[in-house]
């Protein structure tokens, strides 16, 4: 995502915190909010110090096979980089900067599983190299997704995390059910079935938007609930 869906993420993230979890965080954080350190992972990315991250905010693998069926790329993915931030908060042995660090890497992470195209192909890099045009303007599908949707509402993140789905308990229990690999599968299947509905070099519109805007509220909307939950578990 872009630095909106990033931040509304962390901002509907705050709703479902435990008291653990947040006093835990607020800690580690020093009062700033997850909307605030959201966009960390991709701020950094400009500094070579920490070109070994790039592979973590996304997995590329074929329609049709599974995640399992690969062998782990040994760069990292975002499934090992997820369990890494867990596995580095969850550790008494490691230190507070390496805490900070890694809570703001996982909360930025957390939305990026649920950005349908950072489960892509190879071929074009998660649809980076997959042109297309959105209104006038020359783009391709993975920017479309990133943020070229969400900014034409021209809505701060607050307003976004607000209009979100008035959900039932049993709806969100439904949500938090699972776990990374099966919310990075639920990713998988809309990124399938964007590329069914997008042809290179088509011409994306309000049509478009009005399609799947819902689609991709949803999207920032489980990303939310969830990395909560795996901040719940993580500081239990
Ligand atoms: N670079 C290569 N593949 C990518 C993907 N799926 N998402 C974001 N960046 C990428
Ligand atoms: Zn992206
Ligand atoms: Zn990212």
């Amino acid at each position: 995502w872009g630095k909106t869906g990033h931040r509304v993420v962390g901002e509907i993230a705050e709703n479902y915190l435990s008291k653990k979890a947040e006093k835990e965080i607020s800690k580690l954080l020093n009062g700033h909010s997850l909307a605030f350190v959201a966009n960390y992972g991709d701020d950094i990315k400009s500094d070579r110090q920490y070109d070994s991250y790039r592979p973590w905010h996304y997995v590329n693998f074929p329609f049709g096979e599974k995640y399992e069926m690969h062998s782990k790329s040994e760069k990292g993915d975002i499934i090992q980089g997820i369990e890494k931030c867990i596995s580095v908060l969850k550790d008494a042995n490691s230190t507070k900067e390496d805490k900070i660090f890694h809570l703001k890497m996982l909360v930025h992470f957390m939305g990026d599983l649920h950005q349908p195209l950072h489960i892509g192909l190879e071929d074009d890099k998660g649809g980076n190299d997959f042109q297309v045009r959105w209104f006038s303007d020359g783009t391709n599908l993975h920017t479309v997704w990133d943020y070229k949707m969400i900014d034409f509402y021209e809505m701060s993140y607050t307003e976004l995390a607000a209009n979100t789905d008035v959900l039932t308990k049993e709806q969100v229990e439904m949500i938090k059910k699972g776990g990374v690999l099966d919310w990075m599968y639920e990713s998988r299947a809309l990124c399938e079935d964007i590329y069914k509905n997008t042809e290179i070099g088509e011409k994306l519109g309000y049509a478009y938007m009005y399609k799947y805007m819902d689609t991709l509220r949803f999207q920032l909307q489980k990303g939310g609930i969830r990395l909560a939950e795996v901040l719940n578990e993580t500081f239990s």
